[in-house]
C-alpha cells in the first residue's frame, strides 16, 4: 500500500482538459502579468465568499503583509496572534518591525483562546490576528467582543486580519469569514485546500479604502504607472496562476464538500474504534473538535496521538514510533506544527520561554495529520485508521 498525502497529480488529471485549455489560452495571449485571468478570478473569488473585494496577491505570507500594510502597521506596533501556527503569520508581523504577542490556544480546537487576550493588550496593541488553523474559524463572536470592549473601556481600535492560508470555503454561522473581519487572508499554495501551480494568495475586504490601499500596495504602492503614493511590493499573482485557480474554483465547492466527507468517515472510523479514544495498545487518540457555529476546511485532518499515561508532557518521542509505523506501512504524515512559535530561535528577542505557552507546547509535542484530499477512498481510510 503506498497512500499519496494530498493527491495533487490525480486532481490535476481529473481537470486537465480544462486546465491545460487554460494555460494555453494564456500562452496564447502571452498577457503574464495582470492579464484578463485575474481580474475573472478576483470576481469570482467576490462571489465565492460574499466579499465586496478580493485581491489576489503572490502568497499568502505576501496577503499578511499587504493586509498589515493596508493598516499602517509601524515599527514597535504589537500584535496579538498564536504561536501554534506555520512562521509566516508571525514573521510577517516582525517583518514589519512589529512586535508578536503570543496568546495560548484552546485545548480543543487549537486556534487562539479568545479568554487569554485581553489580559495582553497593552497602549501599543494595534490588531489581531486570529489563524483558523487546519481550516477551522475561530471563535470570532469571543474576539469581536474584546475588540468592542477594548474600544469602549480603553478608547483603542483593535483590527483584526484573519489568517485562513489554511480555510478558504470555510463558514463561520454559515458565511465566509471575511466578514467577520477588517481583512481575511488566504493561500493558494499547492497544497492548500484551493491550490494553485505555484505560489498565489489574496487579500478579501469589505473596507473600500483598505482594498484601494492593498491594490496599490501590490504593484509598489503605485497610484498611476512610474506614480507611487506609498512603498510597496511587486505582490502580484501570475495570470497563469490565476488561470488554474479559476478552473479549481469551479469545482472547489465539490471538493470541499468531499473534504468534508473525509474527515467526517475518519472520524466516524475512529469512533467505531471507541469514542475517539482508544486505550488498549496503550495510546490515545483524540480527534479533531469542530465548534457548531463553523464549517472546517480540513486543510489538514489532525489528530493527537499520545501514551495513555498519567504523564501529560509533550511526547514527542512516542509520536515519532507512530509516524515510522505508518510511514512502514505506505501511509504518509505531517507534523503541523512540531515546534510553538515562542521557541523558534529566530524570536529569542522576543524572551520567551518554555512553558510560556503550556496548551500550545502540548499540543504541538501530540498532534499528526493524516493523509487529506478530497479524493482518499473508503478503503484507503479504512486501513489508514486500522494501523493506528
Ligand atoms: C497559517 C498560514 N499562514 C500563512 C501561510 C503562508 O502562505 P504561503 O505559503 O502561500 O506564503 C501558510 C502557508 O503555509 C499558513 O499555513
Amino acid at each position: 500500500m503506498r497512500i499519496d498525502f494530498a493527491k495533487l497529480q490525480y486532481q490535476y488529471k481529473l481537470y486537465q482538459d480544462e486546465i491545460d485549455k487554460a494555460i494555453h489560452t494564456v500562452l496564447d495571449k502571452s498577457n503574464y502579468i495582470m492579464g484578463e485571468e485575474v481580474q475573472e478570478l478576483e470576481e469570482n473569488l467576490q462571489n465565492f465568499t460574499g466579499a465586496k473585494y478580493a485581491i489576489t496577491c503572490s502568497s499568502g505570507t505576501d496577503a499578511l503583509l499587504l493586509a498589515m500594510m493596508a493598516l499602517d502597521i509601524q515599527p514597535g506596533d504589537e500584535i496579538i496572534t498564536t504561536p501554534f501556527t506555520f512562521i509566516a503569520t508571525a514573521e510577517t508581523i516582525a517583518f514589519l518591525g512589529a512586535k508578536p504577542l503570543f496568546v495560548d490556544i484552546d485545548e480543543e480546537t487549537y486556534n487562539i483562546d479568545p479568554n487569554k487576550i485581553a489580559e495582553k493588550i497593552t497602549d501599543k496593541t494595534k490588531a489581531i490576528i486570529p489563524v483558523s488553523l487546519y481550516g477551522q474559524p475561530c471563535d470570532m463572536d469571543a474576539i469581536q467582543a474584546v475588540v468592542n470592549q477594548t474600544l469602549k473601556t480603553k478608547n483603542q481600535k483593535l483590527y483584526t486580519i484573519i489568517d485562513g492560508a489554511q480555510s478558504f470555503g470555510a463558514t463561520y454561522k454559515n458565511r465566509a469569514e471575511v466578514h467577520y473581519a477588517d481583512i481575511y487572508t488566504t493561500s493558494f499554495f499547492p497544497a492548500k485546500p484551493l491550490g494553485c501551480f505555484g505560489d498565489g494568495g489574496a487579500v478579501f475586504t469589505n473596507n473600500d479604502v483598505f482594498a484601494q490601499k492593498m491594490k496599490m500596495l501590490r504593484v509598489h504602492g503605485q497610484n498611476k504607472r512610474y506614480h507611487h503614493k506609498y512603498i510597496g511590493m511587486g505582490g502580484r499573482m501570475d495570470t497563469l496562476q490565476c488561470a488554474v485557480v479559476n478552473v479549481k474554483l469551479k469545482h472547489y465547492a465539490k471538493d470541499l464538500a468531499l473534504r468534508q466527507e473525509v474527515a467526517q468517515k475518519y472520524s466516524d472510523k475512529f469512533r467505531e474504534k471507541g469514542e475517539g479514544r482508544r486505550e488498549k495498545d496503550g495510546f490515545e487518540i483524540i480527534l479533531p473538535y469542530i465548534d457548531s457555529r463553523c464549517t472546517s476546511a480540513f486543510a489538514q485532518y489532525s489528530i493527537r496521538v499520545k501514551p495513555s499515561t498519567f504523564n501529560f508532557q509533550p511526547s514527542t518521542s512516542f509520536r515519532d514510533k507512530v509516524q515510522a509505523k505508518l510511514k512502514e506501512a505506505g501511509i504518509p504524515t505531517a507534523v503541523h506544527y512540531p515546534m510553538p512559535l515562542h521557541l523558534q530561535e529566530c524570536f529569542e528577542y522576543l524572551g520567551y520561554k518554555e512553558g510560556d505557552f503550556p496548551v500550545s507546547e502540548k499540543i504541538s509535542g501530540e498532534i499528526m495529520s493524516l493523509p487529506m484530499n478530497p479524493y482518499l477512498s473508503d478503503e484507503e481510510i479504512h486501513d489508514i485508521v486500522g494501523y493506528l
